[in-house]
């Protein structure tokens, strides 16, 4: 069930105080309207919480693939206050426009952004992470769980945004890539999954 409409009206108008974030949020939905078609930057609602879970296992290391303007990276490092952040962005005017909002939020220490496509720069990855949280576009997901199993340490958190956006959009390019991974970290006996939304969070067992 969808939260009554009072919270939400009290939680929107509270999110400047409780979202330090808000403003780079806003940002990138306006980026959105005036980059065109093509442009898939949709700041994810749930940021917050992913930042909350992220400090709650103390995280050290952060992987995100699909930075858009940099809003879920500075919450992951802002909730997780001892951990660096690894994201990976395919777009240059993205990249340059989270650069800027890292910079000015006065992350740049702490967030890193490749700017690259994710499944080359993971190919090349080896350092074990603690929270991995997936949110490109669809067309890579079906070749990401081999990667993120041979990353994320025992204890750690693999959220994934963008799994059903199929129903929303029917002709979305790689929908057969997402129900690949869906079926992929479902059938995985060594990640408890659950949801959040239309988000799935996993958590490494064994
Ligand atoms: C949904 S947005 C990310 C939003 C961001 N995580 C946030 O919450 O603020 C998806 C982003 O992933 C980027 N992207 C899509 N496919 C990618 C890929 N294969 N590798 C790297 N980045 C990708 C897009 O250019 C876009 O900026
Ligand atoms: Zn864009």
């Amino acid at each position: 069930m969808d939260e009554p409409a009072p919270f939400e009206q009290w939680l929107a108008a509270q999110a400047s105080t409780v979202d330090p974030f808000d403003h780079i949020r806003q940002a990138s939905e306006a980026h959105r309207q005036q980059h065109g078609a093509a442009c898939t930057v949709y700041p994810t609602s749930r940021a917050p919480l992913w930042g909350v879970v992220a400090g709650a296992i103390r995280a050290n290391r952060i992987l995100e693939i699909g930075t858009g303007l940099g809003y879920s990276a500075l919450w992951l490092a802002y909730g997780a206050p001892e951990a660096n952040v690894s994201t990976i962005e395919v777009d240059p005017d993205h990249a340059a426009l989270a650069r800027a909002n890292v910079r000015k939020a006065g992350y740049a220490n702490r967030i890193k952004i490749a700017n690259t496509r994710a499944i080359g720069f993971l190919a090349d990855y080896d350092e074990q992470v603690d929270v991995i949280f997936c949110d490109g576009d669809l067309d890579e997901y079906g070749d990401y769980p081999a990667h993120f199993m041979r990353l994320l340490r025992v204890g750690g958190l693999l959220i994934t945004a963008n799994l059903f956006a199929g129903w929303y959009t029917p002709d979305m390019p790689g929908l057969d890539s997402a129900i690949a991974y869906r079926n992929q970290t479902l059938g995985d006996q060594r990640l408890l999954t659950t949801f959040i939304g239309a988000n799935a969070i996993s958590l490494r067992i064994r």
